[in-house]
């Protein structure tokens, strides 16, 4: 009984996990690019350093803590959702972003728009998974009334 209950905390927490460490992966990317921006003077990159860091780190990482505070949701259709639009959507933004503010050369412009509609709606989706999905933690209690704690911290 006891190894059930952990085998089921171990996997509804997992995706959680993929989230913070897809989040501390852009932000390894961020730091990076502002500190070679700060070194270099040279702030063409500023937009592209502000999205890698708050949609990358800090939506990724928040997204990711609250998967883990709330497995329910995101082990749902709609986390799924999120998770497959926002990161295939990001490095396609960042690196289109990236090449026009570089080279002013627009024709990679649709790719732009489409990712960040992208991540627009996965944005949607994650709206969606909370006003739905949140208040299901109730129906994860154990025979003996106790609750699931979140495991990983
Ligand atoms: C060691 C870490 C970092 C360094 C060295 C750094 C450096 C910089 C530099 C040089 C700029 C351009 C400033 C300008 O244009 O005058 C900038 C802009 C910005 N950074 Fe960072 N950054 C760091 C981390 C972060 C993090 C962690 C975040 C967010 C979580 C962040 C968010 C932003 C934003 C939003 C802007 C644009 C600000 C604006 O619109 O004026 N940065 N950063
Ligand atoms: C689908 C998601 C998003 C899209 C499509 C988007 C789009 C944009 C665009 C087009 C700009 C103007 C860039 C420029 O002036 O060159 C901008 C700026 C900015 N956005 Fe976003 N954004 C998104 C999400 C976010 C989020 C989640 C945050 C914060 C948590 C954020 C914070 C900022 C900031 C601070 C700036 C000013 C950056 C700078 O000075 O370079 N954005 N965004």
């Amino acid at each position: 009984m006891r190894t059930e209950h952990s085998a089921r905390q171990q996997k509804t927490v997992q995706p959680g996990i993929v989230w913070l460490k897809l989040a501390v992966s852009y932000l390894v990317i961020g730091v990076a690019m502002g500190i070679a921006m700060g070194a270099s003077h040279d702030f063409t990159l500023r937009p592209v350093h502000a999205h890698v860091n708050l949609l990358g780190w800090t939506t990724l990482a928040l997204s990711g803590i609250i998967y883990t505070v709330f497995p329910q949701a995101g082990s749902t259709k709609l986390a799924r959702v999120h998770f497959w639009l926002l990161n295939g959507a990001l490095p396609v933004m960042m690196g289109s972003l990236a090449y026009i503010l570089l080279t002013s050369d627009m024709q990679i412009l649709p790719a732009l728009v489409i990712s960040e509609i992208a991540a627009a709606v996965s944005i949607l989706a994650l709206t969606a998974n909370i006003f739905l999905n949140l208040e299901a933690k109730k129906e994860e209690k154990t025979g003996n009334g106790a609750q699931l704690k979140p495991a990983g911290f």
